[in-house]
């Protein structure tokens, strides 16, 4: 049974559904911690009132390098194979990602390279895509840049506004980080470059 670690700064809806996916047995592992860079983030009371183990590690008025280390004693301490991001609103700095190759996820809702960075939602509207999505992938040391782990899709429609561009693709991500894992955690993939190739023994 492999060690999730969950790192959040906010709602927590993808820490959620990664939550019920480990409860229904549909994620093979155990989320060993949860962290929030932010104090009042709801998502931290949503772990805690699931008695998993929450702690808030705050970053503010603290050097990124400081930060990182106490994020990775913490993760290290609950012995964590594999770092989801959900909604971790921050840049890990280039030592935190080499202590953990290939073990970091993170979830963007944009089909990248588009739209990186903030309000993605906002950005794939206002650029007048028809198309938008969400991305899972792995961290490396650039902001919404490591190799693709999966995409989906969803239409944007002429009567959007931000907030139902992104409950369409909310409810798309919280489906495909689930498959995320699973992929990461089956290990059957190998990595050419920037391309994730699932074996295909893999291949559900
Ligand atoms: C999600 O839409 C996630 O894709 C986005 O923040 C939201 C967090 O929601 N992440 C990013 O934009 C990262 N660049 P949640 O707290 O309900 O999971």
């Amino acid at each position: 049974m492999k060690n999730l670690g969950i790192l959040l700064s906010g709602r927590g809806s993808n820490f959620e559904a990664i939550a019920d996916s480990v409860a229904a047995g549909r994620i093979r592992g155990a989320i060993a911690v949860v962290i929030s860079n932010r104090e009042e983030a709801p998502g931290i009371e949503l772990a805690r009132r699931r008695g998993l183990e929450a702690r808030v590690i705050p970053s503010k008025g603290k050097p990124r390098e400081q930060h990182d280390a106490e994020v990775v004693a913490a993760l290290q301490e609950k012995k964590v194979d594999l770092v989801c991001l959900a909604g971790y609103m921050r840049l890990l700095s280039p030592w935190f990602v080499r202590q953990f190759p290939n073990r970091i996820l993170n979830i963007h809702p944009s089909l990248l390279p588009a739209f990186p960075g903030l309000e993605a939602q906002k950005q794939a509207l206002e650029y007048g895509a028809k198309v938008s999505g969400c991305t899972v992938h792995f961290v490396d040391e650039q902001l919404d840049h490591g190799a693709i782990i999966l995409q989906k899709a969803v239409p944007v429609l002429d009567d959007d506004d931000e907030h139902s561009l992104a409950a369409r693709i909310l409810e798309q991500e919280h489906i495909a980080y689930t498959e995320a894992i699973n992929i990461v955690l089956s290990g059957g993939f190998e990595l050419m470059g920037r391309r994730l190739v699932r074996r295909a023994t893999a291949k559900a």
